[in-house]
């Protein structure tokens, strides 16, 4: 009796042990089931969202038909502590508008972060694909590699991981200028360092890289958004300022867009690269 008592003991000391093996073995069986592209939240649910991604996503939901799932990245994402600094709804919805009404397959973007942008773009371009058959992609590019990793995570489980190539490096590195050496663009979006030299570089190399009747857009091209200059040399304005002043001869029409024409105070800039005219 002793004897079977002791043993009793012995295995309910042993239960939470068996427990956690079993729960280990279903968590191991759920996860090879589990789609390859799926990624489990990286981030405490408990975190309370970024305040601005609230407004953002909203608004931007409302407009974009991102699927569910998408939106379950962008709510991971917004308890991201590097989720800040991201583009806004005036100028995502913009290029949203700029690859879906005009069925643009090829983007590039100076500026990941954590990826938000990025998964915005990418949908509007899986919408151009699912509509068109045609084949699309975004190359996106950030010095900050961690921070570009993350958002790999975020994109793959938004399900855009297909569409999206990541490039670690600086815009103006000489190993990323050759690795897009052979690449043209649609759309440029440059959301990236916001120091007046270092735009002027960027248009110098990534102008001649937008297609005839493509388009360059900059965030925080506004007055406002000089201050956003590291350097504090002036900014994407100053930079856009001397670019516009050389007129140069295949720009066919830019736009500068800022309050009380623009509702996100920081400002973007449009830039539409001239198309050969069709001859009759
Ligand atoms: C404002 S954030 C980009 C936000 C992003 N477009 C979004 O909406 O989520 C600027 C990013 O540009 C990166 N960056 C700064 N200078 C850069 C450069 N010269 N080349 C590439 N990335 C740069 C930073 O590491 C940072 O992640």
């Amino acid at each position: 009796m002793l004897r079977k008592t002791f043993k009793l003991l012995n295995d309910l000391r042993r239960l939470p042990t068996l427990l956690e093996n079993v729960a280990n073995a279903a968590n191991a069986a759920s996860a090879s089931q589990a789609p390859a592209s799926f990624t489990p939240s990286v981030n405490d649910p408990n975190r309370a969202p970024n305040p601005f991604y609230r407004v953002t996503v909203s608004h931007l939901s409302a407009f974009m038909g991102l699927s569910e799932r998408a939106k379950a990245a962008l709510d991971d994402m917004s308890r991201d502590e590097g989720f800040s600094g991201n583009a806004d709804p005036s100028i995502l919805s913009l290029i949203d508008a700029l690859i879906s009404g005009n069925a643009k397959t090829r983007v590039l973007q100076l500026g990941t972060l954590v990826g938000f942008s990025t998964v915005f773009v990418a949908g509007a371009l899986q919408r151009v694909s699912n509509v068109t058959g045609s084949s699309v992609r975004l190359d996106t590019v950030d010095c900050d590699a961690p921070k570009q990793a993350r958002a790999a995570r975020y994109v793959n489980a938004a399900g855009f991981g297909d569409i999206v190539r990541f490039h670690d490096g600086f815009s103006t590195d000489q190993k990323i200028i050759d690795r897009l050496r052979d690449e043209t663009y649609d759309v440029i979006f440059i959301d990236s360092s916001h120091n007046y030299s270092q735009t002027l570089i960027e248009i110098d190399i990534y102008w001649p890289k937008v297609r005839p009747g493509g388009y360059m857009l900059f965030h925080d091209a506004g007055s406002v958004a000089a201050n956003y200059d590291p350097q504090k040399e002036g900014g994407v304005r100053k930079a856009l300022d001397e670019w516009l002043a050389k007129r140069p001869t295949d720009l066919h029409s830019h736009m500068l867009l800022e309050p009380p024409y623009w509702a996100n105070p920081c400002g973007a800039f449009w830039a539409v690269k001239a198309a050969p005219t069709a001859v009759s």
